[in-house]
């Protein structure tokens, strides 16, 4: 009996794959400050993960919360929802049993899949074969490499010229753990090149400009949630000094950096990092950003979840320059992502509508020039939140692809 227990445990040393077994997502409804206050001691003595917000640092009252319960914590949990009378549901069950309800039925099959949630291994084959197969439209550069090694590929699309073009910067996957938001990315790539030259938006768009797609920020927290820990969010940095691993890039812009809705704890999943662009795929962005300032007019982010469509500034509530022309373009492009299958989206400055969080890539890259910036949060409400069905990504994707076409489309039409 010893000796089993002792080789389970070197196996599940060797493999280190954290599961969830009997871990719960409870959504909790604060509306006195009693409740808030609550939330944020049991977020003090036991490790909660925070689906929505971030972090603890970002309650408030009349926010819903999401949190995932580790199975120990559950009855100490239970005892504080009932002391303190606060509203709540679960959202999801049992955690484990979710992760593996996530991919649909089908074998697994070996080669990338547009409809699955592809893991680093076959994006990056995807990216060579990609730009290969279709040089006319489509040329790629490494902009650096991540804390691990692994090279960040940004992918142009467009018509070659021999004028410097206009263009649209996209990326996906800050947050490892969203992952319909790289399956966007690469839907994008796959629509702009299949739908050029008969669709005539996308044919004048890309004749007129051109689109920067980073298909994974994140590429060592994308490749650890999944192999190791489907919901790592941060990078994977390590620094001397503190044990915990990563920051958070989307709080490690140059933007109000570590002020207000971040954390300066290295182990918290909101972790600003050790100083503006301390992590280095946050550097090898902003700089490619930098150097391509003149040229870029609009920044587009995609993340998930909650069905949102944010604009700056997250790190002040203080109105931008631009709002009410941002506003404008973001109805007009959530009315557009309706018209499909009716999925309802909320826009407006990330401060006054989530939740004043800053470092973000959103806003610095507003503050660097760059007006028409815009933070996706794709499907779904919280259903399945970060574990959101493969039969999900081709509606969704589909709905999206409406609403950056809709802002590529004013973009383009306001050079
Ligand atoms: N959920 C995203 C985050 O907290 C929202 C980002 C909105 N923009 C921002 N600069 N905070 O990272
Ligand atoms: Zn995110």
């Amino acid at each position: 009996m010893k000796v089993l227990l002792f080789f389970g445990l070197v196996a599940v040393a060797l493999a280190e794959v954290t599961r969830f077994e009997g871990e719960k997502v409870f959504r909790l409804k604060p509306v006195l400050d009693e409740h808030v206050t609550a939330i944020k001691e049991l977020a003090k003595s036991i490790e909660v993960d925070f689906w929505s917000p971030d972090s603890a640092e970002l309650l408030t009252i009349d926010i819903d919360v999401d949190i995932h319960v580790p199975a120990m914590y559950l009855d100490m949990v239970y005892t504080i929802l009932q002391q303190s009378g606060m509203e709540y549901e679960i959202l999801i069950e049992d955690l484990q049993a979710a992760i593996e309800g996530q991919a649909d039925n089908k074998p697994t099959p070996r080669a990338h899949s547009y409809t699955k949630y592809n893991s680093w291994d076959k994006i990056q084959s995807w990216i060579a074969s990609i730009s290969s197969s279709n040089s006319a439209l489509i040329s790629k550069q490494v902009i650096g490499n991540t804390y691990e090694g692994r090279p960040m590929t940004v992918l142009k699309l467009g018509k070659r010229s021999s004028s410097t073009k206009p263009a649209i910067f996209m990326d996906c996957g800050i947050h490892a753990r969203e992952w319909i938001s790289p399956a966007f990315c690469q839907w994008f790539v796959k629509e702009a090149l299949s739908t050029y030259g008969r669709d005539s938006q996308m044919t004048s768009l890309l004749n007129q400009m051109d689109v920067f797609v980073l298909p994974v920020f994140n590429i060592d927290g994308y490749d650890f949630t999944h192999k190791s820990n489907r919901m790592w969010r941060k990078t994977r940095s390590r620094k001397s000094g503190s044990s915990c691993i990563g920051a958070d890039p989307n709080r490690n812009f140059n933007a109000g950096w570590c002020t207000l809705g971040a954390s300066s704890n290295p182990c918290s999943d909101t972790f600003c990092g050790y100083s503006p662009e301390s992590e280095i795929e946050v550097k090898n962005v902003a700089n490619f950003i930098r150097r391509n300032k003149s040229i870029i007019k609009a920044y587009i982010t995609i993340h998930s979840y909650s069905q949102l469509l944010l604009f700056p500034y997250s790190y002040t509530y203080d109105l931008a320059a631009d709002h009410s022309e941002l506003l404008k373009v973001a109805q007009g492009a959530s009315a557009a992502l309706r018209s499909l299958y009716g999925t309802r989206y909320t826009s407006g400055p990330g401060a006054a509508t989530i939740y004043p969080a800053a470092g973000g890539s959103d806003d610095w890259a507003y503050d660097l020039g760059v007006k028409y910036s815009y933070t996706f949060e794709l499907r779904d409400t919280g259903r399945y939140g970060f574990l959101l069905p493969e039969s999900q990504i081709k509606p969704t994707c589909e709905e999206t692809m409406l609403a950056v076409k809709y802002i590529a489309a004013y973009v383009q039409k306001n050079l």
